[in-house]
């Protein structure tokens, strides 16, 4: 399974990325926005920082404004994966980009249906909000589980991409139902290293080794 970070932090992804966890990265305007830094100038950072797909997104709501904005990103890295909301619109401009080699990944998936069809209009990427399903009341791992159940069904070679993950038993659940990658904001890839066990198990065993070399 990959691992994106959905951040526009630099140096969280800087931080991560040095210990070789991070596959790729995902923004939105919300994250962009929170840093209060030149758009242009946070986006080619991070694609010098990682090598694989980097999605950002478009803020125009109109076909022409989202193909616009999609082929000046395009220009900014070779690793941008332009990311398109989930409306008939949006549609309208993964079809168009597909077909020009433009990578999209589809956003604000809530429905295997909406997944389908960015699918079917050539979205290399789909990404399911499984945090905000859950807060609404609904079981978001469900959507996932029948996104990957239709995609295998029919060989769609659109990747899921797991968002709006909340804690680290999202990334487990999207695992064990084969989910290609987890986009996780790095206050829950951090909380993935930890075990209470593993910190009490070395400190035994350095308890330990300081008595094995007192008495030697
Ligand atoms: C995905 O690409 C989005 O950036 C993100 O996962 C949204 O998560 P949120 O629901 O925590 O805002």
């Amino acid at each position: 399974m990959k691992f994106f970070l959905d951040t526009a932090k630099v140096e969280k992804i800087r931080e991560f990325a040095q210990l070789g966890v991070v596959d790729g990265v995902t923004t939105n305007p919300t994250l962009i926005a929170k840093e209060g830094r030149d758009f242009q100038e946070i986006v080619k950072e991070i694609c010098e920082i990682v090598e694989g797909p980097v999605s950002v997104e478009v803020t125009a709501l109109d076909t022409e404004g989202m193909v616009r904005e999609a082929r000046e990103f395009s220009k900014l890295a070779d690793n941008i994966v332009v990311k398109i909301p989930m409306t008939r619109e949006g549609i309208k401009a993964v079809n168009i980009l597909s077909k020009e080699g433009i990578k999209t990944n589809v956003t604000l998936i809530f429905s295997p249906n909406q997944g389908l069809i960015a699918a079917k209009a050539g979205a290399t990427y789909i990404s399911p909000f499984v945090g905000r399903l859950d807060d609404n009341g609904h079981v978001g791992m469900d959507v996932v589980g029948e996104i990957v159940t239709i995609f295998k069904n029919y060989n769609i070679e659109t990747e899921i991409i797991v968002a709006s993950i909340r804690h680290p038993r999202h990334v487990v659940e999207a695992a064990k139902l084969g989910a290609h990658i987890a986009t996780i904001p790095f206050e829950v890839l951090e909380k993935m290293f930890y075990h209470p066990l593993t910190e009490k198990g070395l400190e035994i065993f350095m308890r330990d080794w300081e008595n094995y070399l007192k008495n030697r």
